[in-house]
C-alpha cells in the first residue's frame, strides 16, 4: 500500500506509543516513534515527517521544550504539531497552541478522533504548501513581467535620450577639434604679426604693446586652448555616456554575444556615479586581459546596476566598494563588496524574495535582488552573499563563460 505520509509520534508510554502506531500503520501511514524531545529532535533532523504526535510530559526534554526548539529552525518550523496530553486545564492548551501547535488532544484519546484529526492537518498541510508553490511562482513570473516591463519602458525611454544627444554631441565634438586647429593657425598668425612689427615697425612697439594690453591678448591666447580642452574631456565624457545608455537599451530582446564583463560594470559605475562620488570610494581590480564571455551584456549591466546601487545604499555616509574581476576555470568570479550597514543572519535568506525591502516606501521596491537573481540564473551562473552587520556584504557571482 502506498505510504499516506510519515507521522512522527513522542510519547514516553510504551503503551500509547503502540495504540498510535498500529491504528496509524493501519490507516496507511508510515509511523517512527520517539520516547522524548531529544530524540523527537534527532529524528527529524534525520528525516523531516509530515506531522508530529507530541506529548507533553516526557523525560530528558518534554513538549513545550521540544516545540520551541522545532519552531526556532528555519528548516521544521512548518511541520505541523499536534500536542496529546493528559493536562486538560485549559492553561496548558492554551500554551500549547500559543507556542505554535496546529492542535491539542486530551488523554485518553479516543483513537478514531485522532485518526481523524491526523487526517484532517495532514491535508490542511498538503493544502497550505500548494497553496505556497503556486504563490512562489505567481511571484517569480511577476518578478519576470515587472523585469521585462521595467527594462522595456526604460529601455525606450533611455534608447530615445541616448538618440536626441548623441547628435548635438558629434556637432560639439567635432566643432571642438576644429576649434582647436584653427585656434593654433590664429595664435601662429598673431604670433607673426607681432614678430613682423618688431622687425620692421620698432617705432610702434609701445602702440603694440598699448593694444595687446587693452585686449589681455597674451592671457587670451593661454586660456583658450585651455577652455577648449575642457569642451573636448566634456564631450568625449558624453560620448561615453551615450555609450552606455544604448547598451543598457538594447538590453531587452538583446542576442547573447561574447563580451568582457567589465564593460558591462563599467557601465552600471558610470551610470550611478552620481550617486556616489565625493562619498564613496570604488576600488576596482580587474585581471589583465581577462576572457571574454558568452552573455547577455545589458542584462548583466542591470545586474550589477542592482547589485552596486545596494551597496551604495548601505553606506550611510564615507566607505569603500570593492570590485575584483578574476578569470578562473570554466568562468568570470566577480566580487562586490561593500563597507557598509550589512546584514543580520535572519535577512538573508529572504534577499532575493520578490518585494522583500527594507527601505522606506519609495527608496525600494524589493525588486533589485530579484531581478539580479533570475538573470544570473539566465547565464546559468550563480550568487552568494555573505554579510556582518556593521561590517559590510559581500556577492560572489560566478558566470560561467559559454
Ligand atoms: N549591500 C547590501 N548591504 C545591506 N543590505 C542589503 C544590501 N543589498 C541588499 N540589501 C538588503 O536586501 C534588501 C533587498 O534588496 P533589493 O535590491 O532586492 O531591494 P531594494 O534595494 O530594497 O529595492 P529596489 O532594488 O527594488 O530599489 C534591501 O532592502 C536591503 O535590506
Ligand atoms: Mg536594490
Amino acid at each position: 500500500m502506498k505510504s499516506q505520509g510519515t507521522i512522527l509520534i513522542a510519547d514516553d508510554n510504551e503503551n500509547n506509543l503502540r495504540v498510535l502506531s498500529t491504528m496509524l500503520r493501519s490507516e496507511g501511514y508510515e509511523v517512527r516513534i520517539a520516547k522524548n524531545g531529544e530524540q523527537v529532535l534527532k529524528s527529524v533532523g534525520l528525516d523531516k515527517p509530515e506531522i508530529i504526535l507530541l506529548d507533553i510530559h516526557m523525560p530528558v526534554m518534554d513538549g513545550f521544550e521540544t516545540c520551541k526548539h522545532l519552531k526556532a529552525d528555519l528548516n521544521f518550523r512548518d511541520i505541523p504539531i499536534i500536542f496529546i496530553s493528559a493536562l486538560t486545564e485549559t492553561g496548558s492548551k492554551v500554551k500549547a497552541l500559543e507556542m505554535g501547535g496546529v492542535d491539542y488532544i486530551t488523554k485518553p484519546f479516543q483513537v478514531e478522533e485522532v485518526k481523524v484529526r491526523v487526517h484532517t492537518h495532514l491535508l490542511l498541510r498538503r493544502k497550505t504548501l500548494e497553496l505556497e508553490l503556486t504563490l512562489n511562482n505567481i511571484k517569480q513570473l511577476q518578478t519576470k513581467l515587472i523585469q521585462s516591463e521595467k527594462m522595456a519602458s526604460l529601455g525606450v525611454l533611455v534608447a530615445g535620450i541616448a538618440h536626441e544627444i548623441n547628435n548635438p554631441v558629434n556637432f560639439v565634438y567635432a566643432g571642438i577639434n576644429s576649434l582647436i586647429k584653427n585656434f593654433t593657425q590664429l595664435e601662429k598668425g598673431v604670433q607673426e604679426v607681432i614678430e613682423w612689427i618688431r622687425q620692421n615697425k620698432p617705432e610702434r612697439l609701445d602702440e603694440l604693446e598699448q593694444i595687446k594690453e587693452n585686449y589681455a591678448i597674451d592671457k587670451r591666447l593661454e586660456v583658450i586652448p585651455q577652455l577648449a580642452g575642457d569642451i573636448k574631456t566634456g564631450a568625449i565624457r558624453t560620448t561615453e555616456i551615450v555609450k552606455g545608455l544604448r547598451l543598457f537599451s538594447r538590453s531587452e530582446n538583446e542576442p547573447k554575444t561574447r563580451a568582457n564583463i567589465t564593460e558591462s560594470i563599467e557601465t552600471a559605475l558610470l551610470l550611478l556615479k552620481n550617486s556616489y562620488k565625493n562619498r564613496i570610494q570604488i576600488e576596482k581590480r580587474y585581471q589583465q586581459n581577462l576572457k571574454s564571455i558568452s552573455c547577455y551584456p545589458g542584462q548583466l549591466t542591470q545586474a550589477f546596476i542592482n547589485l552596486i546601487h545596494n551597496a551604495i545604499d548601505a553606506i550611510p555616509d564615507h566607505g569603500t566598494i570593492q570590485i575584483e574581476v578574476t578569470d578562473i576555470e570554466g568562468g568570470i568570479s566577480i566580487t562586490i563588496a561593500d563597507n557598509g550597514i550589512g546584514m543580520p543572519a535572519e535577512l538573508l535568506s529572504r534577499i532575493y524574495d520578490p518585494f522583500f525591502t527594507t527601505k522606506a516606501v519609495g527608496d525600494g521596491m524589493g525588486m533589485g535582488l530579484a531581478i539580479t537573481h533570475g538573470i544570473i540564473e539566465k547565464h546559468l551562473g550563480s550568487i552568494q552573499v555573505t554579510s556582518e552587520v556593521n561590517k559590510g556584504t559581500k556577492f560572489d557571482i560566478f558566470l560561467p563563460s559559454n
